[in-house]
């Protein structure tokens, strides 16, 4: 992790794009990991916008457990890890694809969900909002596939979160790409790389003669891209979490 401490210390700005990898260490699965969502056998239908329209008992039954379970998740380490580079002055901003709102809760203060979030619903058909706790509550006690519903229309709530089929939230990937474009060094942590365009971020910052470190356990299609991959992102929070100035 030397080469890249050393290159988080000189660096005057440095950004970070996380992805699902960071987030199993809180105990949430990720996609395309060996114990991965997308291992399970029609998972890529749960965010499909196709599918929720056809069925959106399917995102439900999916997300349960991963969505509206995160009351009871807490950050961790690498969650930590950014905060606290934030706070010695060493971070100019997140980019997430996650959608598990941990880096707001670990207190981050520029993060930009370029998937969107489930901190707001909005009804299928007339628009009406709801927001994360209204639809929790509406869960409550309720069969695993149990769809919300608009207490207007009766049309499904569908959370703020970008589904396969639909376009990024527009600010939010326009700050994030703003974030790489102006960044000496792009941390990609926890992320397989493979969706995009968020996939095509740190590629702004290599275009901007910036340099790339990626930390995840499997290969990823920049490996060859960054000064270097290290597999293990519990070893980069620790080794993060030890700086006292950036
Ligand atoms: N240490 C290091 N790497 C890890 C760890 C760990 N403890 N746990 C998981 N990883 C790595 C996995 O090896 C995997 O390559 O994190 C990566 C997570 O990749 P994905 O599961 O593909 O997650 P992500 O890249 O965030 O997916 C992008 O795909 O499904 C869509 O919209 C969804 O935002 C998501 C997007
Ligand atoms: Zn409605």
């Amino acid at each position: 992790m030397k080469q890249l401490i050393e290159a988080l210390k000189k660096s005057r700005r440095t950004a970070a794009l996380t992805g699902a990898g960071i987030s199993t260490l809180c105990g949430i699965p990720d996609f395309r990991g060996p114990q991965g969502l997308y291992a399970q056998p029609d998972a890529e239908r749960i965010f499909d916008i196709d599918w929720f329209d056809r069925d959106p008992s399917i995102y439900y039954r999916g997300c349960r457990e991963l969505v509206y379970g995160l009351k009871d998740r807490s950050p961790g380490p690498v969650h930590k890890a950014l905060k606290h580079l934030e706070d010695i002055g060493g971070l100019d901003g997140i980019a997430t694809q996650n959608i598990d709102m941990l880096h707001q809760k670990a207190g981050s203060s520029t993060v930009w969900e370029v998937h969107g979030s489930p901190l707001l619903h909005h009804c299928r058909n007339c628009g009406r909002a709801a927001t994360f706790d209204e639809v929790c509550a509406m869960l409550d006690g309720k069969e695993a596939a149990f769809v919300p519903r608009c207490p207007v229309c009766g049309a499904a709530f569908k959370p703020d979160i970008t589904f396969f089929g639909e376009a990024l939230p527009e600010k939010a990937f326009a700050e994030a790409q703003a974030l790489a474009i102006r960044a000496e060094v792009m941390l990609a942590l926890g992320t397989s790389l493979t969706v995009f365009p968020a996939a095509g971020l740190p590629r702004l910052t290599l275009q901007g003669g910036g340099k790339l470190f990626i930390v995840n356990a499997q290969p990823t299609p920049l490996d060859r891209f960054a000064v270097r991959r290290y597999p293990d992102l519990a070893e980069f929070a620790e080794a993060v979490l030890s700086l006292r100035q950036a």
